[in-house]
């Protein structure tokens, strides 16, 4: 079973914030359990565990001085790197005891206006969203969520093809999709890239009205996944044109919770910030019909061993995420 606080989750790139959320100011974001300090120093971007080496104390409750962060219990200084660079009690002396160092993480990043950390030398990829960065793509951000639900059941949900008929009837479901067309899986280390098409009711096409096209079309879609959960999902209209992409990145913050970010990409809206409002509020309806389903999950855990449920062809992308999330937990947990 893959909990959200797993040993082996430490080894792996996880979203802890938005860009936006971070300043000069620290601020405190959980991850597997554990307190972290986010800070722009004027030499970039830091992290430390929010714990000062001295008596503990949060040093998010520290500030900025020149390149530094200050503890704001004692004033100990902490370079980027975590190293010790002034003890206010020592002054005058270069003497310092050796463990007088701030813990910083096995990885940090910084992509597509999110922060990315990893607690331990990260063995999985971070995921590249190329139209994340592309100009000719509309960008529309999900506000951030905050729910109790578990990493690797959202992944499992967000890779999951066959509940789009009953789940989201109201939004995205369709009867057509009720069988699954066959995927395409090639794995990429603790990762995977997967391509399917599944027919849809467009209900965004002009065409439709006027009778130029059907209601029901295709989409195309490409699935990028890392361990334990960041995915995107490109979708390519074949009937009407036009690429829609859906990024998801999931935070597993304790035993119960997790935070939710996800961003849609649009090249399809021509400049109409009102249709992006729109599409990005209808995401949220969709990731919503989701969560009310996850939260009432009792026990949040995901089962790694095959054996435990049953799976039929459908399954296939979700029955790999299984293999991918076992072999992690037995090479890093
Ligand atoms: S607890 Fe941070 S300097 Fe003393
Ligand atoms: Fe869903």
């Amino acid at each position: 079973m893959l909990s959200n606080v797993d040993p082996a989750l430490r080894s792996c790139w996880h979203p802890v914030a938005r860009s936006s959320e971070v300043g000069a100011d620290p601020v405190k974001v959980t991850l597997l359990g554990e307190d972290w300090a986010l800070v722009r120093l004027p030499s970039g971007l830091a992290a430390f565990v929010d714990r000062c080496p001295h008596r503990f104390a949060p040093l998010t409750a520290g500030w900025v001085d020149g390149d530094v962060l200050r503890c704001g219990y004692h004033g100990w200084c902490f370079d980027q790197a975590g190293a010790c660079t002034e003890i206010p009690s020592m002054a005058g002396t270069d003497a310092r005891p050796a463990r007088a160092a701030a813990r910083i993480p096995g990885g940090l990043a910084e992509r597509h206006g999110m922060i990315f950390l990893a607690p331990e030398p990260p063995v999985t990829e971070l995921l590249d969203v190329p139209e994340a960065d592309d100009p000719s793509f509309m960008h529309g951000e999900l506000d951030v969520i905050t729910a109790r639900v578990g990493v690797g059941l959202l992944a499992d949900n967000f890779l999951d093809m066959s509940h789009f008929p009953f789940l989201h009837s109201a939004t995205i479901g369709t009867e057509e999709a009720a069988v699954v067309e066959d995927v395409e899986i090639e794995r990429r280390g603790y990762g995977m890239t997967v391509h399917s098409r599944h027919p849809f009711p467009n209900h965004e096409d002009q065409a439709v009205a006027t009778g130029e096209r059907p209601l029901i079309q295709h989409r195309s879609l490409v699935y990028e996944f890392r361990a334990p959960c960041s995915v995107s999902l490109r979708i390519d209209y074949e009937e009407a044109g036009g690429t829609n992409v859906v990024d998801f990145y999931v935070q597993p913050v304790d035993t119960d919770t997790c935070r939710i970010y996800s961003t849609i990409h649009r090249n399809d809206l021509d400049g109409d910030e009102g249709r992006l409002a729109e599409a990005v509020s209808f995401e949220r309806k969709v990731v919503d019909e989701d969560l009310r389903l996850q939260e009432r999950y009792v026990d949040r855990r995901l089962p790694l061993d095959l054996t435990a449920e049953v799976h039929v062809k459908a399954d296939r992308m979700t029955v790999e995420l299984r293999r991918i999330l076992a072999e992690l937990v037995a090479q890093e947990g």
